[in-house]
């Protein structure tokens, strides 16, 4: 039998899987180096979904002020569906909440379907578009938006 998943603070020693979770994932990705000076950094975090010791999705939040950014969502193709993307996403609300921002911003393709399903169904909503903005394939970018009104934060 598998283990069950659970969340938890992805940490210097996870930098490996990380990042080639990452490249199966996305065309633009960072390296190790570019987390470590990232996580040394009191505003940044990233979330891991872990089953065991495998890390099979992550979400990365920067903090800035009163609000946050998710930089990046992703799921081991061999662990989607599973709803693990609204949990860490929900578990990140949870944690800017916590932080006491009061907006959550992020950028997100217009043709990535699962990605908007998983990003609307938490509330989500679409505020701006900047044309051309992905430099592959020169795709523009949706930048979405949630509101963290205090019932939310209290
Ligand atoms: C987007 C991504 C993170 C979703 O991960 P996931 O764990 O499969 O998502 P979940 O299982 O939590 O699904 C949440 C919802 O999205 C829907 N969904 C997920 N993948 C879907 C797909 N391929 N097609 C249609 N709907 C999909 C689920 O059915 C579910 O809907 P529900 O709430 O109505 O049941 C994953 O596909 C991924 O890693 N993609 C590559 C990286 C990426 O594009 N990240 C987003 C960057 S902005």
């Amino acid at each position: 039998m598998k283990a069950p998943y659970h969340v938890s603070w992805v940490e210097k020693k996870h930098l490996a899987q990380l990042v080639i979770l990452e490249r199966q994932c996305f065309v633009q990705t960072w390296t190790i180096e570019q987390y470590q000076k990232m996580l040394s950094r009191n505003n940044f975090k990233v979330l891991g979904i872990f089953q065991d010791t495998m890390l099979a999705g992550y979400i990365s939040i920067s903090l800035t002020g009163d609000e946050a950014e998710i930089i990046n969502l992703a799921v081991h193709p061999e662990h989607r569906k599973m709803g693990l993307a609204k949990t860490l996403l929900s578990r990140a609300i949870s944690i800017c909440c916590q932080a006491m921002a009061t907006k959550i911003f992020l950028e997100v393709r217009p043709s990535n379907i699962p990605a908007l399903k998983v990003y609307k169904s938490s509330g989500f909503y679409e505020v701006a578009r900047r044309k051309k903005y992905y430099q592959d394939n020169l795709e523009d970018a949706l930048i979405l938006s949630l509101e963290l009104t205090a019932p939310e934060r209290f």
